[in-house]
């Protein structure tokens, strides 16, 4: 897909489709279709549209100005409209666009969007939009199927000369920010055949390579990481035939201003071990390495964006898996920094597995801790499907990750790292264990269980086990995994 500025006049490029925002009561105001104004008018009247928020209203041009059809998007009221709103309704466009086999569109940034947010925003909505909401994991489709799928291959983004620049900008964070989650998206659709632990350290590799050297990566195997103390780490992989891999990325700036750490849960497949998951639960268990994808995903544009910050990625790969070999439940692990961990079910190994990777990320005394896991099922009981919940025991460090995600439209909940719970997740034969007494707010107790291994240093923890995989097609995420927090950490570490 090919995406261009374009200062000229919209009605006068030939395209298949022009996507024109719309406030509500300002769809008659635009000169540059005088030729269409008849028909805009009494389409509108027909259809009722007013340019509420979801209201599309679609006209053939009949040549009277260049582009073969025009969409009208309704975006409702100034003053309410989110940028998450604004991306869903592009995101909604282009797929409308690419289900009428459109091949080269455009969207008009006329002025009254341009006192909505910045060019520079708009355009990088605009483009992260038209990008995600037409992906689609093709690999595993016999070609029969893939060549009747039509590509949207041009984009032209409309608007007055004086707005080239920031649009121009805009428009090339979006580039890099929607290949960097398409990155996570593919790995986390790549079943769990493929998406092995050593994959995941290769894929780090190849980062590595294609940073020319930006990004340097080191995977430590099985011995490495027993001399590593990660006990509790091996645990959970040792019922696996995958070799574990811990996978360590540096990018290292000359004059970096902080070091932030970015730790993703790396289950390359969980089927809850010998606490074996039900069958529907284990479904879409390839994606219990979102966490990871979207730290690689990240690293994968440190190249092109050059943030003037130290980022460290740190990843536990291995698998969850029953075995003559497997840990059983009554085990007790040693995590790497002397904590005593009953596992009384084999499922909860997420933080089994991350107690070792934040153990290993505060020795190196970073500024902060970023962590991001599908960590329990109780966070989407929480939250639903959509959002994912953040802990903190930094004000700073969660207000700059809310702000963050306001930008990208990626919705996180700041929820209480509730102290008294505490209890809840002592064990009588060792320092913790690893599921809690009683059924409620599970992914508190987790969260709190994290905590114990990051002592004073800034961290928050993200759980992302609802929104890293949709079940359903949604605007912006086709059915599948959805790079969630590439963009919001992508637009963390260049704000710092
Ligand atoms: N990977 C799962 C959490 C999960 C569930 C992610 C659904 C995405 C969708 C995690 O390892 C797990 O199994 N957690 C258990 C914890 C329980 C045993 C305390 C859960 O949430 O049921
Ligand atoms: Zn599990
Ligand atoms: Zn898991």
């Amino acid at each position: 897909m090919n995406i261009k500025i374009s200062s000229s006049n919209p009605s006068t490029q030939s395209i298949d489709l022009l996507i024109v925002p719309v406030f509500e009561g300002r769809v008659s105001q635009f000169k540059e279709f005088s030729a269409l104004d008849r028909d805009i008018q009494d389409a509108a009247k027909r259809e009722n549209f007013s340019g509420k928020n979801g209201q599309t209203l679609v006209l053939y041009t009949q040549g009277k100005i260049e582009p073969y059809k025009v969409l009208f998007i309704g975006l409702g009221k100034k003053e309410e409209l989110t940028q998450y709103q604004f991306r869903v309704s592009i995101a909604k466009a282009s797929r409308a666009a690419k289900s009428i086999k459109a091949v080269s569109i455009g969207v008009y940034l006329h002025n009254d969007m341009s006192s909505l947010f910045t060019s520079q925003i708009l355009a990088q909505a605009v483009t992260e939009s038209i990008i995600l909401s037409t992906y689609k994991f093709m690999t595993y489709k016999s070609d029969e199927s893939k060549k009747s799928e039509r590509e949207i291959e041009s984009v032209f983004i409309f608007s007055s000369a004086s707005k080239i620049q920031p649009l121009e900008e805009g428009t090339a964070l979006g580039e890099i920010f929607a290949k960097a989650t398409i990155e996570a998206r593919d790995l986390i659709n790549e079943p769990s055949s493929h998406t092995t632990p050593t994959f995941l350290a290769e894929k780090a590799l190849s980062i590595a390579k294609e940073s020319k050297g930006t990004v340097k990566v080191t995977v430590y195997g099985y011995q490495e990481i027993k001399k590593m103390k990660m006990e509790s780490f091996l645990g959970v992989s040792q019922g696996s035939d995958e070799e574990p891999k811990f996978i360590e990325l540096h990018y290292k700036p000359k004059g970096a201003s902080k070091k932030i750490i970015l730790a993703g849960k790396g289950i390359t497949f969980d089927t809850g071990g010998l606490s074996l998951k039900p069958a529907e639960h284990m479904e879409t268990m390839k994606m219990d390495m979102s966490g990871a994808a979207s730290v690689l995903g990240v690293f994968s544009a440190l190249y092109y964006l050059k943030p003037n910050v130290e980022i460290i990625g740190l990843i536990a790969a291995c698998e969850n898996m029953p075995s003559g070999k497997a840990i059983k439940p009554g085990d007790i692990l040693k995590a790497r920094n002397g904590t005593t961990i009953e596992v009384l079910n084999t499922d909860a190994e997420g933080r089994l597995t991350l107690a070792d990777v934040l153990s290993y990320a505060v020795e190196m005394k970073p500024d902060a801790v970023i962590d991001l896991a599908t960590l329990t099922g109780a966070c989407m009981v929480a939250l639903g499907q959509e959002i994912a919940g953040m802990w903190g025991n930094n004000k700073t460090l969660v207000s700059k990750l809310e702000e963050a995600s306001r930008v990208t439209g990626e919705k996180l909940w700041t929820m209480p790292l509730e102290e008294d719970y505490k209890d809840l997740i002592k064990s009588s034969v060792a320092d913790l264990k690893n599921i809690q007494t009683g059924r409620y707010g599970g992914a508190i107790t987790a969260a709190l269980f994290l905590s114990e291994f990051v002592g004073n240093t800034p961290w928050v923890h993200l759980d992302i086990a609802g929104p890293a995989f949709e079940e359903r097609d949604t605007p912006l995420v086709p059915r599948g995994g959805a790079g969630f927090g590439v963009r919001t950490l992508l637009s963390y570490l260049l704000h710092l």
